[in-house]
């Protein structure tokens, strides 16, 4: 059975690609900070491994790694568990160094660390290394400086480490997507219209497929036609 590594598994897009690699077979390690929301987004799961904290904490990413390394092998590698910064977002000059630190520290520097902890699990399955970016990375909008940095950041870390570990690596912007993350974005609007993270999931595991070039992506760019009813 193929194992994937995906963090923030218990909300938003983690959550729904967790429960199609769940409905295709495969094994899954996750993580989420909520145990009781963690617990609740597995429930019912078959191969699925839930291992609540933080991303950000060496303890927690240790356990990770822990979990892997017992089932010995890892063929897909998601960052996806993130954060947006303080909220409300806010322009640069209201952040301090240290909200901008613990902000790169869960978005770029946790990617890194894990993955240097799993890397002999992939490299026994040539496994892939996804990370979850965003528009942000290369696009300049008033408040999202922190976010956008750390996930600038995060495409560059995760495509050096392709290069330097001779792992296929993508970062991937998955589009707006109607989650608590978005409308933490935009308090007070009315996100409905956003697509589902469930939605977006075929084009994730449509590029995963494929298998193009190590790059980054938009998974608009890999969206699967609708058969229509
Ligand atoms: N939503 C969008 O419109 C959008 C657009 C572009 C890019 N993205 C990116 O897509 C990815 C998924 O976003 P989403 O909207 O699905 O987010 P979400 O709905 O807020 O879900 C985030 C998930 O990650 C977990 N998480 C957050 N911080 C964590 C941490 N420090 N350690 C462990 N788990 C953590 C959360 O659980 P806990 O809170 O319990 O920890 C939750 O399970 C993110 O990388 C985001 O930056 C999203």
């Amino acid at each position: 059975m193929p194992v994937a590594l995906v963090t923030g598994g218990s909300a938003g897009l983690g959550r729904a690609l967790v429960h199609t690699l769940d409905q295709q077979g495969w094994t899954v390690v996750t993580d989420g900070r909520d145990p009781a929301r963690l617990a609740g987004a597995v429930a019912g799961l078959g191969a699925v491994v839930p291992v609540p904290g933080d991303v950000a904490d060496p303890d927690h990413q240790e356990a990770l790694a822990r979990e892997v390394a017992w089932l010995g092998r890892l063929d897909l590698l998601v960052h996806n568990a993130s954060t947006l910064g303080p909220l409300p977002l806010r322009p640069l000059r209201e952040l301090t160094a240290d909200d901008l630190l613990t902000t790169w520290r869960t978005n770029a520097a946790a990617p890194v660390a894990l993955t240097r902890l799993v890397l002999p699990q992939l490299r026994v399955a040539a496994g892939v290394v996804l990370s979850l970016s965003s528009d942000a990375a290369v696009e300049h909008h008033e408040t999202w400086g922190a976010y956008a940095a750390g996930k600038a950041a995060l495409d560059h870390l995760t495509l050096t480490l392709g290069v330097e570990e001779g792992l296929m690596a993508y970062a991937v912007d998955p589009g707006d997507m109607r989650t608590t993350m978005h409308q933490d974005a935009f308090p007070g609007e009315d996100v409905s219209d956003r697509p589902t993270p469930e939605s977006v999931v075929p084009s994730l595991l449509a590029l995963l497929a494929a298998r193009p070039p190590s790059g980054r992506y938009r998974a608009s760019a890999w969206a699967v036609a609708e058969v229509p009813a």
